[in-house]
């Protein structure tokens, strides 16, 4: 059988260390539990940029659009403020969801026991939390025309376009639900029907998928500002958030507060199913590059090792051994492993990221 390939994309700031604790994950897997991959890498953001002039080569998107799953660390930079739009690393991530066609973004949001305390929110409010926010990642406002900022009498309009079609409303209502079917068959959908047309139409579509395909799941709609609300308010009575793409950018980071540090939650963004049964797949963590502590050994590597257990389910069908790594992470953290960004005023001495990589490699190893 051949192995199934993998495309690394460090990128940059804290991607590449973060990314180093992954590899020995991936090749722990490899060694002893018979999961080899075909592993190459490649660089994306301000890395690519300084090396080729763009943020994602053609080359490099080429390989992406054959493996059977991509892994990104992070992109950006303060260094690339200044570059042209079409130019800055983020566009190399964007180019990536848009050209594979990546429609689902799915964030879990979920708090490990022993962090609970950690989270700015109460303990009740927070502990056992378990949500899911999908968020459609390939069309909306983000990539909407016209788009740009131009001339209008004597100043200057920017002018960006919230744009969804039925179909591609369609499909990500359709991911929300199946996931809703595998946790605890609740969707809520977010939206400001209240203002924009585009919410309308993705309300109308979402109670549309559900009723004829989805009946058995329950279904609720809620203004995208009154769901913020709701999610610092009392966030568990959530199970499956399904939105657009802006509105999922930012729920999904204050979702990702809820449980403590960004530094913890990672995400899958999947695309349409391929002829070998495996739908198109990039996995990353939520966090970004973090330039500020970049190179210091002070990242917290979780978040990108959950999105390689997320990959484990999502794209090779080995939820038990994703359910493996998950479980050593929740024992490092249990046994008192903290990376800088989990440290509470109590202090202490933090591990280093590539010590927290070896405390998983450890619990792993005794998993066996
Ligand atoms: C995210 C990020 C990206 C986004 C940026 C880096 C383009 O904030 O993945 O949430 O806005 O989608
Ligand atoms: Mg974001």
């Amino acid at each position: 059988m051949t192995k199934p390939s993998l495309l690394i994309l460090p990128g940059d700031g804290i991607g590449p260390e973060v990314m180093t604790e992954v590899r020995k994950i991936i090749a722990w897997f490899g060694e002893n539990r018979g999961l080899e991959f075909n592993v190459s890498e490649d660089l994306v953001g301000g890395c690519a940029y300084d090396a080729h002039g763009t943020p994602l080569h053609d080359d490099t998107m080429a390989k992406a659009q054959e493996v059977d799953a991509v892994l990104l660390g992070a992109v950006g930079g303060p260094q690339y403020d200044d570059l042209d739009f079409g130019l800055k690393p983020e566009r190399g991530l964007l180019r990536l969801r848009k050209e594979m066609d990546l429609f689902a973004n799915l964030r879990p949001a979920q708090c490990f026991d022993s962090l609970a305390d950690f989270s700015s929110l109460k303990t009740e409010v927070v502990s056992g939390l378990d949500i899911m926010i999908v968020r459609e990642s390939t069309s909306g406002v983000y990539f909407g025309e016209p788009r740009g900022i131009f001339e209008e009498g004597n100043e200057r309009v920017g002018i960006n376009t919230q744009r969804y079609t039925e179909s591609e409303i369609d499909r990500v209502a359709r991911s929300a639900f199946e996931l809703a079917r595998r946790r605890n068959n609740k969707v809520c959908s977010m939206e400001k029907a209240n203002v924009m047309e585009s919410g309308v139409l993705w309300r109308e579509i979402v109670q549309k998928v559900h009723d004829s395909d989805y009946p058995d799941v329950e279904l609720s709609h809620m203004y995208a500002d009154a769901g913020a609300m709701q999610l610092c308010r009392w966030p568990k009575q959530f199970d499956v958030i399904v939105t657009d793409n802006l509105f999922g950018d930012i729920l999904s980071d204050t979702a990702a507060m809820l449980t403590g540090s960004l530094g913890m939650l990672p995400s899958a963004t999947l695309g349409p199913v391929m002829p070998n049964g495996r739908p198109k797949a990039m996995y990353e963590p939520v966090h970004g590059s973090a330039p500020d502590i970049a190179g210091q050994g002070k990242a917290n590597p979780i978040a990108c090792i959950l999105s390689f257990a997320m990959a484990l389910r999502y794209s090779f069908d080995q939820g038990a051994e994703a359910d493996r790594l998950e479980q050593a992470i929740e024992t490092v953290l249990g046994d008192g492993a903290r990376t800088p960004d989990l440290m509470g005023p109590e202090g202490g001495t933090p591990f280093t990221t590539a010590q927290m990589g070896d405390a998983i490699l450890n619990a792993l190893g005794s998993s066996i």
